[in-house]
């Protein structure tokens, strides 16, 4: 029922886009105070201040320096900064050391910014772009987009694991969606297409669109909640080793993992952090901030599984969906007919297709008109800080 509608682009209104997207992710971070920007409690979480230069970099990079005839590199040491993990495009700083470049300042990043902002929109206002540089500008915005819901997974990380836990924002952040009942979907056996086809943008990942077979599966109308998982922790869930896979269980004992990220057991009650500061547990809430372990851990603990990501698609329409990142059993591989792109854009998917898990949906932090049904997240299973979520099948 709930799809996004693709967020579509052409010449008249690139400008427009480019200058709406680019102005969200700098909104994302007003709340910050400065010293919010810069630091890297984990490895998986970026600074802030890193984001926003990163998603400047890609537009500099693969469009304005290749494209724009007279264009002046802004900082010609920015790429070695910059660079996430384009093997194209030469050396980077590693990973892990993003939280220790006490420079460029965040001063200097937004200066970085507004230089090639305005670049950009020079460039735009030319217009007559051919179809290939045009498919390429999709992307940078459709890659800054990712990045805005990585800032507030980083943001929350960042803020949720200082011991003060300093809210975000005093106002609401992200809408609460209507409580739906529980009902499970019938899905008849058959042959089911997949995979993306039609107007609009799309990631490689998504294509090519094939015919897939599936057995009768019944699909949850609804996500797991905090309720119905707080039954799973107090029937012992992360003390019984039949729940989880191998993996998962060492997991589970490397960690001393008790509940989801952001919980804490406080004066008798189970807290959690929320953009909003440290609350009590919002029962009716969708679970959020689990891994694929503790996913497949709950739904082994019901007797029931996750659905493959063929059945999350083909059911999609018949369930809201669009809270959380839902988990599937599914891992992340080349659907057949899938082609790399040449050069350093190649690299921005197919890469990754191997020990990574599929998700499917959306969540609350997703920019609008960002995601659709075909649309393929991915992240390694033991990851806990994107907004993740459980959807069961029997
Ligand atoms: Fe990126």
């Amino acid at each position: 029922m709930k799809e996004f509608e693709t967020l579509k682009i052409n010449t008249e209104n690139l400008l427009n886009q480019y200058k709406n997207i680019r102005a969200h992710s700098e909104e994302i971070c007003r709340p910050l105070e400065i010293e919010d920007y810069v630091v890297q409690p984990i490895v998986d979480v970026s600074p802030p201040k890193w984001h926003l230069g990163h998603t400047t970099w890609f537009f500099e990079t693969f469009i304005l320096i290749p494209n724009f005839k007279g264009y002046k590199e802004y900082n010609s040491q920015y790429n070695f900064v910059f660079n996430s993990y384009y093997e194209t495009v030469g050396a980077r700083v590693v990973r892990t050391d993003r939280g220790n470049l006490s420079r460029p300042s965040v001063a200097d990043v937004y200066r970085y910014r507004a230089y090639v902002d305005e670049k950009m929109e020079a460039f735009l206002q030319i217009g007559d772009l051919k179809e290939d540089l045009i498919s390429l500008l999709e992307l940078g915005l459709n890659h800054e987009q990712q990045h805005q819901e990585l800032l507030y997974y980083d943001i929350k990380y960042i803020l949720g694991h200082n011991p003060l836990f300093p809210p975000y924002s005093n106002k609401v952040v992200f809408e609460k969606k209507e409580i739906q009942a529980t009902e499970f979907i019938t899905m008849k056996e058959g042959i089911y297409e997949i995979g993306f086809q039609g107007e609009g943008f799309s990631f490689d990942n998504e294509s090519a669109r094939h015919k897939c077979y599936l057995e009768t599966y019944e699909i949850s109308s609804t996500l797991v909640n905090n309720a119905d998982y707080l039954h799973f922790i107090e029937d012992e869930g992360y003390s019984d080793f039949r729940h989880w896979h191998s993996e998962g269980w060492d997991w589970v004992k490397t960690q001393n993992a008790k509940a989801p990220l952001y919980w804490h057991f406080i004066d008798e009650k189970w807290m959690y952090y929320t953009l909003n500061g440290l609350q009590e547990i919002d029962p009716l809430a969708p679970v959020c901030h689990i891994n694929f372990y503790e996913a497949s851990a709950y739904a082994a603990w019901k007797g029931m599984r996750l659905p493959t990501e063929q059945e999350w698609e083909a059911a999609s329409d018949r369930f809201n969906w669009g809270e959380r990142w839902e988990w599937t059993n599914s891992a992340y591989l080349p659907y057949p007919g899938f082609k790399k792109e040449p050069g350093a854009i190649g690299e921005y998917n197919g890469k990754f297709m191997v020990n990574q898990w599929v998700l499917r949906g959306s969540s609350d932090a997703t920019p609008k008109n960002h995601s659709r049904k075909t649309y393929r997240n991915f992240f390694h299973p033991r990851l806990q800080w994107q907004f993740s979520g459980i959807r069961l099948v029997k």
